[in-house]
């Protein structure tokens, strides 16, 4: 039997299921049962679905998938009862067989413990402003145990109990961002009750925390030097100006278009105009380019540090960055790392998972490697869910 690959129920059971949570959320909280944590709706039982353990458990993601299959027929069951008398009494037992005949799954497998913010979404909007403001804190309170680079192997991390955690890792997708948020403001312990990861909660406010786990994001692609980042990166929001026009916002500006983002400096040609992507220059200083010729890219990066974020997230020196370009598809992902010099090939894809990760697919006959990538970034489109799948 062909049955759909697990990837696609799986990810539609982990949204449902983080959905599912969501909802309850508000309704207690409508119904005035939970109060606020942090500016936002606080989780208020000690435990949540571990999405986590559903998805390296195919067995027990079944056992939920069905469970909540005999739930929503018990439901309907229920309403079909109440609307049409006759066949009240078949259509109960029917509802009462599936609920007796459902797999459920344990509850210790199911659950693991939640925090207050479990389900928050940050409110930093992933601009490079903001990742720049994670990047001072983590530079004065993160870096002597987490690493200049991620790698867990700052100068105090060896006197540790426990070793920090590597950012070279799908760490940081596979956790909600809410526990991240709250890991760092509460600190965590290890097994025997001692404290692993200290609290910052009295050195830090809640958008600095939010910030650096942007920052750590960031810090995360560039960590990688083969080319696939464990964390999916969407295009950092920031402030272009074209020509004379008044400075807009990426997101708006962009409507939805691919995105080529090139970093120029004063000794480089400025990139032709491609009807492809919108095409937006990065310079050292935010500074639109003196002279921009015709059928050149005019559009600049206004935000300072613009530069420095694209760097970190390249993996490059700040110093060498000039000539490299990233492409972001329609759907606002960062999906392609461009090096000065070279043609654009598959090997420039940042951002592959599954059995396809890491392929050099045969060049389908296009002339030109950018068309070829540019076709397959739209084939395969980034699936990521938080908690879940990371591409
Ligand atoms: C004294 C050393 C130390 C400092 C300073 C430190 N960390 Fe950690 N951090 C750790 C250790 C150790 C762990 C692993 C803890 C564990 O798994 O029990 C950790 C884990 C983490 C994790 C993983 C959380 C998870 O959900 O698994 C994040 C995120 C993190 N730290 C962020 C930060 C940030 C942000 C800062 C700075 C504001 C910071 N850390 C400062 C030692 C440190």
């Amino acid at each position: 039997m062909n049955g759909p690959p697990p990837q696609a129920w799986l990810n539609a059971l982990l949204v449902l299921v983080e959905a599912l949570q969501r909802g309850l959320l508000s309704l207690w909280h409508g119904l005035g049962l939970s109060g606020d944590s942090h500016g936002q709706p606080a989780w208020p039982w000690a435990r949540r679905v571990a999405g986590e353990t559903l998805l390296i458990d195919l067995g027990l993601a079944r056992q939920v998938g069905l469970s909540l299959c005999a739930l929503a027929v018990a439901g309907l069951a229920v309403a079909l009862a109440l609307a049409w008398r006759r066949r009240r009494g078949a259509l109960l037992a029917a509802g009462a067989l599936a609920l007796v005949a459902a797999p459920w799954p344990g509850a210790s497998l199911l659950l693991v413990p939640a925090a207050p913010t479990s389900f928050h979404t940050s409110p930093a909007r992933f601009s490079v402003d903001t990742i720049a403001l994670g990047a001072r804190v983590y530079a004065q309170h993160c870096a002597a145990c987490h690493g200049t680079d991620g790698r867990g192997e700052g100068p105090l991390a060896a006197g540790l109990a426990v070793w920090p955690p590597t950012l070279a890792s799908p760490l940081l997708a596979r956790r909600a961002d809410g526990e991240l948020f709250w890991h760092v403001l509460a600190g965590m312990r290890d097994r025997l009750g001692q404290s692993s990861m200290p609290a910052f909660r009295d050195r830090l406010g809640d958008d600095e925390a939010w910030a650096v786990i942007d920052y750590m994001k960031v810090l995360s692609a560039g960590s990688d030097s083969a080319g696939n980042w464990p964390v999916p990166l969407p295009l950092p929001e920031m402030t272009v100006r074209c020509g004379d026009a008044a400075p807009v916002p990426l997101s708006a500006w962009r409507g939805g278009q691919r995105v080529r983002l090139v970093a120029v400096d004063s000794a480089s040609a400025l990139p032709l105009d491609d009807p492809r992507f919108l095409t937006v220059l990065l310079t050292p200083d935010g500074r639109p380019p003196a002279r921009v010729p015709r059928f050149r890219a005019g559009c600049t990066a206004a935000s300072a540090h613009a530069w420095q974020v694209l760097a970190t997230i390249s993996g490059q020196a700040p110093a060498r960055l000039a000539g490299t370009q990233l492409l972001a598809d329609r759907a606002g992902w960062l999906r392609a790392r461009g090096t000065p010099g070279r043609p654009w090939s598959d090997a420039d894809l940042v951002c592959v998972s599954g059995p396809e990760a890491g392929t050099q697919r045969t060049p389908a006959p296009v002339a030109d490697g950018l068309t070829a990538l540019l076709l397959r970034i739209d084939a395969e489109p980034v699936r990521f869910v938080k908690g879940g799948f990371i591409h």
